[in-house]
């Protein structure tokens, strides 16, 4: 298909020039503390358009708007924009929530560039972060494109300096550049983000000083990765295993797995139509390992990760995995595959088992949208977190909160173990209808050496959006990519 693809615009800083801010298009947005007296760009810009601002800030309206808000004038007088947005600011406002509103900004800005008038706020990074998450948008298969006549398709960002503010954006940029392209896979259907497609995407890391190995299937039966090679059988696009790995440190590797089925039918335990296009997302957790990776090659980060992404289809066909198969491990377990449409652990069981053994790494994460159990437990604010580690997992969560990104820990316990008994091999896929999540991750676990602290985060909830919240985009979230960064700066980078 011939993609009409738009790059996105990139955060630009520059200084106060009122000609160009009085003629811009698109919004203009300012930052109005909940209390306490409006900056010199507010006050400016409120003289410009004929005290609209200092109006909007002695109304009703302005007291009951809860902090952090935001306020949209519409086409306001003395200038050009199309309409000017009043961010409200809390007394010590967090990152995170300086972040939300760049966010909210870019989203109510929608397609019509913003030139955000910051000034010399400190959290001006969390705010351009926002900012470029905010005005994320997946058009790639559109091909009337929208009316560009007098609109801006900039991002601007207006500070009392600049190459301060730029250079000090750096590490947040890498983090905006690795969510979106998340979000670009996750978003990208299934017709064209295939194994062989998804393993391309990821070799162009090579370029930021990343390796990439890409395993065919042919070496995958050697190594004996026969679950994960089980749930490819019935597709016509070859299943993969691609490795990532950033060395910005010596020692042993932090490991990060990713479930990468590029759609999933369910196989011959077929899904119901309704919503089985939703599939297409199957492979988030994959792409949440891509993200993270580019991030930390964007920004150099001081650390050795090593990313493993398993990418296959989940067909039904002549060749396809059945019910009653039964399946040997890389490990060496036998799987009897009760359901077909729980392939998931059968991709990661073996790619879990393969990284410990090739890295040996000091802690390993995992992402997969997993379950549709873990949807019905917690819906879909927050992700569903095991780990047989409360340090690790504790800081997880403390970094997951301080990114704004829902996640919430979930119990491993050996007793749900036996409803993964066999009648005929060593454990089988699926349990009974109850703890659907739990007795997923309690089967990964059996794949995880002992003493390894480990995570598994399923993400079924919120990989993926209705976009009713107002702080991610319809469609693919990057869930995840944010909170791991934040873990890999706090935990395993060398100071
Ligand atoms: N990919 C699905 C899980 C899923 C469901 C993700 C909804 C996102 C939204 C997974 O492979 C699956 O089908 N799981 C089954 C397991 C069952 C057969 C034990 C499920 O959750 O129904
Ligand atoms: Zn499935
Ligand atoms: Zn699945």
């Amino acid at each position: 298909m011939d993609a009409n693809v738009t790059k996105p615009p990139e955060i630009q800083f520059i200084p106060a020039n009122w000609e160009s801010i009085s003629s811009f298009a698109g919004s203009l947005a300012v930052f109005v503390p909940e209390n306490g007296s409006v900056n010199e760009l507010a006050r400016k810009l409120d003289n410009i358009c004929g005290g609209q601002i200092s109006k909007y800030l002695a109304s009703p309206e302005f007291v009951d708007l809860k902090a952090p808000g935001i306020e949209v004038i519409g086409y306001p007088g003395g200038c050009t924009a199309r309409s000017l947005l009043v961010a409200k600011v809390p007394v010590d406002a967090t990152p995170e929530q300086m972040k939300r509103l760049g966010t909210g900004i870019a989203m109510k800005a929608a397609k019509s560039g913003v030139c955000v008038l910051a000034g010399d706020l400190d959290t001006i990074s969390d705010i351009a972060l926002g900012v470029s998450l905010g005005s994320y948008s997946f058009d790639r298969y559109r091909t009337a494109k929208p009316d560009q006549k007098n609109r801006e398709n900039s991002l601007l960002v207006v500070t009392g300096d600049p190459k301060i503010a730029s250079d000090g954006y750096h590490s947040a940029a890498a983090v905006a550049k690795g969510v979106n392209f998340t979000r670009d896979l996750v978003n990208e259907p299934a017709n064209i983000l295939t194994t062989c497609e998804f393993a391309k995407r990821v070799s162009e890391f090579r370029e930021l000083g990343l390796s990439v190995s890409v395993l065919e299937e042919a070496e995958l039966e050697r190594i004996g990765m026969r679950t994960l090679l089980s749930v490819g059988a019935g597709s016509a696009t070859p299943s993969k295993v691609a490795m990532i790995e950033w060395k910005g440190a010596s020692g042993p590797p932090l490991a990060l797995v990713g479930k990468g089925v590029v759609f999933d039918t369910g196989g011959i335990s077929i899904k119901p139509a309704l919503r089985m296009e939703e599939m297409t997302m199957d492979m988030a957790g994959a792409a949440v390992v891509a993200g993270v990776m580019k991030t930390l090659a964007m920004r150099k980060s001081p650390s050795h990760v090593v990313g493993a992404l398993g990418l296959v289809e989940n067909m039904p066909g002549g060749r396809a995995l059945r019910p009653g198969d039964v399946v040997k491990s890389l490990k060496g377990d036998t799987v009897e595959v009760i359901n077909t449409d729980a392939e998931g652990r059968l991709v990661l069981a073996d790619l879990l088992w393969y990284v410990q053994d090739t890295h040996k790494p000091s802690a390993m994460i995992d992402l997969a949208t997993l379950t549709g159990a873990i949807i019905v437990g917690i819906g879909n604010e927050l992700a569903g977190v095991f780990s047989n580690d409360d340090e690790l997992v504790d800081a997880f969560l403390c970094a997951a909160e301080r990114e704004g990104e829902g996640a919430w820990r979930m119990p491993l316990h050996d007793p749900y173990d036996k409803l993964l008994k066999s009648r005929v091999a060593d454990i089988k896929n699926v349990g009974d209808r109850s703890a659907g999540a739990v007795t997923a991750a309690q089967f990964l676990k059996r794949f995880v050496k002992a003493d390894l602290p480990w995570i598994h985060m399923d993400i079924a909830g919120v990989a993926y959006s209705e976009g009713k919240s107002g702080a991610v985009p319809k469609g693919a979230t990057g869930w995840g990519v944010q909170s791991i960064d934040r873990l890999i700066k706090e935990r395993f980078e060398v100071t």
